[in-house]
C-alpha cells in the first residue's frame, strides 16, 4: 500500500505494517464486540520532508468525541510536569499582565489550570466533550471544538491574538496539520511563540518503543520534520529541550520567521539527528527488524511463564498497549486482566484482544505472579506506589527498551 505524504504529497511506502488494528483508546463493552472498528496500522517515512507518519488514518471524530477515554490527570507525575511547564511559559513568555495563552488539546485542564490559578487570560481548545467538561467545571475557559484554521479565526474575532499557543501530545494527532498550522500562524501575535511537546522519534527508535504507534499518533516528529513542516507556514524553530516524559519527548518553540533569534541547540540537535540516520530509510528498516524481535521475545517470555502456571496481569490500560497486545497476539488466556485507575476504562475490555480492565482494588485483593508494565513511561510513579506487590513476590515485566523481568523493583527506561 502506498500513500501520499500528509505534509508534502510525495508517495510514501510503509516500512512497518502491523496489519488490521482497532482504535487504541476504544475500550468497549461485551455487546460492542461485534461492531468493532479496525484499520490497517502501518508507518512510512517520507524521503522528501522526512516526516514519519501513518499510511492509513482513522477519522478525528471516531477518535475524539464525548466519551474520550484518556484523562491527562491520572498521573501525578504528569500533573507536576505540566505545572512546571506552565511556570516556564509564564516566566519566559507571558510577561505582560494582559497576556493571552491558548492551549490546543487541553483535555481535563492538567496544564490550563496552572494559568487559571495565576489569573492569566487563557483558552483551551478541546473537542472531546467529557474531558473538556472536567476543566470547565473547575472554571477554566474552554472552547469545545477541534482546532483548525476556522477555529483560530473565531478566537481572533472573539478574544484577539495570542502571546503563546501551547500544545502537548496533540500536534501529532491531527491529519489536517496544515489547517492547524495556518491557524497557529494567524492566531499568534508577531512576537508570540508556539510551544509544543511530543514523544521524540529518536527515543521511539532507540527504545524500540513501537507501542507509540497507534491510530491517534499520525505523525512521529524529529527536529528535521518539525523544521520542514513549520517552514511552510512561515514559522521558525527557535529552541528545543528534551523532556523526560512519555518515554522521552521533545519540547519545540516556534516563532514567526525572523522575529526571534534561534538558539545553538537547534543546530546541534539537527547535526545529532543526521549522525543517527534520521534522514535515512535504512534507519527505519532496522527499527522494523527490532520490533519483530521484541515481539518474539515478549511472546516467548509470556508463553514460558504460562507453561509454568504463572498468573500474569497488565498494569495500565494505555493506548500504547493496544498495539503491543494485538500485534503480539496476546489474549485473555495470557493476561487475566489489566489494572487501571481511570474509572471510565474500568469494567470495560481492551480493543481487539478484549482483555478485561479492572480497578486497582482487584489487584490489591489477590496479587498475581507477574505484571506487564504497559504504562512503562510512568514506571517510577507506579513502582513507588506498588511496593507491596513486590513484597508479595510479584515481579514486573517490561518490554521497553528490552523485554525483561525487572529486578529489584526497577524498570529503568
Ligand atoms: N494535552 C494533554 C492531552 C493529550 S491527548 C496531555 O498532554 O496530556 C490529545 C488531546 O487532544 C485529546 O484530549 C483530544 O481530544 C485533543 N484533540 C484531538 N484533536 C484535536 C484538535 N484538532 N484540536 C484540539 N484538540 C484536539
Ligand atoms: P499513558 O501512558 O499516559 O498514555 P497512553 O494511553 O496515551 O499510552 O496512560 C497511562 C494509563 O495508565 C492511564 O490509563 C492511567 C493509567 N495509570 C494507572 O492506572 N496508575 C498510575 O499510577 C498511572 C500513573 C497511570
Ligand atoms: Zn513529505
Amino acid at each position: 500500500m502506498t500513500a501520499e505524504c500528509l505534509v508534502c504529497k510525495t508517495p510514501v511506502e510503509p516500512f512497518l505494517d502491523f496489519g488490521q488494528m482497532p482504535s487504541a483508546n476504544a475500550y468497549l463493552t461485551a455487546d460492542e464486540f461485534a461492531n468493532e472498528y479496525s484499520f490497517n496500522l502501518a508507518v512510512g517515512f517520507c524521503e522528501e520532508c522526512l516526516m514519519v507518519q501513518l499510511i492509513d488514518t482513522n477519522s478525528a471524530t471516531n477518535m475524539f468525541h464525548q466519551d474520550y477515554a484518556f484523562y491527562s490527570s491520572t498521573s501525578k507525575h504528569m500533573q507536576q510536569h505540566f505545572a512546571d511547564f506552565a511556570k516556564t511559559i509564564q516566566r519566559d513568555y507571558l510577561t505582560d499582565k494582559d497576556s493571552f495563552v491558548v492551549e490546543i488539546g487541553s483535555n481535563d485542564g492538567i496544564m490550563l489550570k496552572n494559568f487559571a490559578i495565576e489569573g492569566i487570560s487563557h483558552l483551551g481548545v478541546e473537542p472531546s466533550h467529557n474531558v473538556a467538561q472536567v476543566a470547565i467545571a473547575q472554571n477554566m475557559d474552554v472552547l469545545v471544538d477541534f482546532f483548525y484554521q476556522a477555529t483560530a479565526e473565531k478566537i481572533i474575532a472573539e478574544r484577539g491574538k495570542a502571546d503563546v499557543i501551547c500544545a502537548a501530545n496533540v500536534i501529532g494527532h491531527i491529519s489536517d496539520i496544515h489547517s492547524v498550522l495556518s491557524g497557529v500562524s494567524c492566531l499568534l501575535k508577531p512576537k508570540g511563540v508556539f510551544i509544543f511537546e511530543h514523544p521524540y522519534l529518536i527515543d521511539n527508535l532507540t527504545k524500540t518503543a513501537y507501542d507509540q504507534i497507534y491510530d491517534e499518533h499520525i505523525f512521529y516528529y524529529s527536529v528535521h520534520s518539525v523544521k520542514n513542516l513549520f517552514k511552510v507556514h512561515g514559522l521558525e524553530l527557535i529552541d528545543l529541550s528534551h523532556q523526560n516524559v512519555h518515554g522521552g519527548s521533545m519540547r519545540y518553540v516556534l516563532a514567526h520567521e525572523g522575529e526571534l533569534t534561534a538558539t545553538e541547540t537547534v543546530m546541534q540537535q539537527l547535526s545529532f539527528e543526521v549522525e543517527v540516520g534520521i534522514d535515512q530509510l535504512k534507519t527505519y528498516q532496522q527499527f522494523a527488524q527490532n520490533v519483530a524481535r521484541s515481539k518474539q521475545e515478549l511472546l516467548n517470555l509470556v508463553r514460558e511463564l504460562k507453561s509454568q502456571g504463572k498468573r500474569i496481569v497488565g498494569y495500565g490500560a494505555t493506548a500504547k498497549s493496544s498495539t503491543v497486545i494485538n500485534y503480539c497476539g496476546l489474549t485473555p488466556d495470557d493476561i487475566d486482566y489489566i489494572v487501571d485507575n481511570t474509572p471510565a476504562k474500568q469494567n470495560k475490555y481492551t480493543p481487539g484482544a478484549h482483555i478485561p480492565i479492572k480497578a486497582p482494588e482487584e489487584f490489591y485483593a489477590d496479587y498475581p505472579d507477574y505484571a506487564i508494565l504497559f504504562a512503562w513511561n510512568h514506571a517510577n510513579e507506579i513502582m513507588a506506589k506498588e511496593q507491596e506487590f513486590v513484597q508479595n513476590d510479584g515481579q514486573w515485566i517490561s518490554f521497553v527498551p528490552q523485554v525483561k523481568i525487572c529486578l529489584e523493583n526497577i524498570c529503568l527506561v
